[in-house]
């Protein structure tokens, strides 16, 4: 049975202004930036060669993330997604996902296996609009099973832990293409199975898929602020430089998030929003362990550099109240907070109302699930 959230979103599809939202002109544009060669999508596979199909694709997710996608997307979204979750707020995936299926992909190790969201981390609060650029039919499709199918064939395969080939040929058996053309969206949610098959139909296809997350639901991996984003949040578009600031970074493992995170993996993401953003730090300090109101940070803070970098905003520990302290210390001290992983940061009241609403939008687990 479906409830209200679920209804429209039952391997439904949405029809679309391709002149208002042409996503397909988006991504030639963005892909002829690296591979001028490319002038028609469905041509992909006469002109690259695998490898550089996977580069053309972190290129294209790349620029999902820039203004201009997050605006049109946001438009996309506010025009045709309120109607559809009973007019609940919602945050957008901060990058898409692009799938280029070229012909035959199977002999390149590329074809995608039967799964679904459940299984690679979207909570069943997320909601997957899926968005070919290249008409989609046949064996060069998605497949998808309908929702009392997929959550049969999940408890089956679950219980009796079935090898892969059995979970697949069980997949390809009970599942449908989805025929689409440009200008049109395949609805799903995160119970529905779904897989690529062998493309036997001699052009590429290339499809974004995007997901948007439902306030108060359930985000499981796909943490808001870092893979979600509000609608109008569109920072990690813009360019800040700082150059000559005075920045310290700070690793920690205490919350639930954090506890589990290696050393290196934290301090990766710091890395790599350093880099980003010019930010020349001059330490490495990190939190004692079960030490969970972290006097350390409490500290650093009080030493006042200009900023301090870490890993996540949910490295901050999830005693709410402490929490808050913390994020007040930093306006009041005038010292900025960055969130690697979140592409975000804490400087004035404003952003701390941001930030708030990203820890308290959704919950990581509601309910069980349908197998358990
Ligand atoms: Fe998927």
């Amino acid at each position: 049975m479906l409830n209200d959230l679920q209804t429209h979103w039952d391997n439904a599809t949405l029809d679309y202004d391709l002149g208002k939202y042409n996503f397909k002109q988006w991504a030639i544009d963005v892909i002829q930036e690296e591979f001028p060669q490319v002038k028609e999508l469905e041509k992909i596979h006469q002109l690259l060669k695998p490898n550089e199909v996977v580069k053309l694709q972190q290129h294209v997710q790349n620029a999902c993330s820039r203004k201009d996608f997050m605006e049109m997307f946001d438009a996309f979204t506010k025009e045709h997604i309120p109607s559809r979750i009973q007019n609940k707020r919602y945050m957008i995936q901060r990058q898409g996902t692009l799938r280029v299926v070229i012909p035959q992909q199977a002999k390149v190790g590329r074809r995608l296996h039967f799964h679904q969201g459940i299984f690679v981390g979207n909570g069943r609060g997320c909601r997957t609009i899926w968005t070919p650029l290249t008409k989609a039919e046949k064996s060069n499709t998605m497949w998808i099973m309908d929702l009392e199918k997929s959550r049969e064939v999940t408890k089956q395969f679950l219980e009796e832990k079935w090898d892969l080939e059995k979970f697949e040929a069980t997949c390809i058996q009970n599942s449908k293409p989805v025929e689409l053309v440009p200008g049109q969206s395949h609805l799903f949610f995160q119970e529905h199975i779904h897989g690529n098959i062998n493309n036997e139909e001699g052009y590429t296809r290339v499809s974004i898929d995007m997901r948007i997350l439902i306030e108060g639901e359930e985000y499981g991996r796909r943490l808001p602020g870092g893979f979600m984003r509000m609608p109008g949040d569109h920072k990690a578009g813009e360019e800040f430089d700082y150059t000559g600031k005075h920045f310290i970074t700070y690793a920690g493992w205490n919350s639930k998030f954090a506890k589990n995170i290696p050393l290196p993996m934290q301090r990766g993401t710091i890395e790599n929003y350093c880099k980003k953003y010019n930010i020349q730090y001059s330490s490495y300090e990190f939190e004692n362990e079960h030490c969970d109101w972290q006097p350390g940070l409490a500290h650093h803070i009080e030493q006042k550099p200009d900023g301090i970098v870490l890993a996540s905003m949910y490295a901050i520990t999830d005693d709410k109240k402490r929490r808050n302290e913390l994020l007040n210390l930093a306006l009041e001290n005038n010292v900025e907070l960055h969130f690697a992983n979140e592409l975000c940061f804490l400087k004035n009241k404003k952003d701390l109302e941001q930030i708030n609403d990203y820890l308290n939008f959704a919950v990581p687990k509601k309910g069980k699930h349908s197998w358990e």
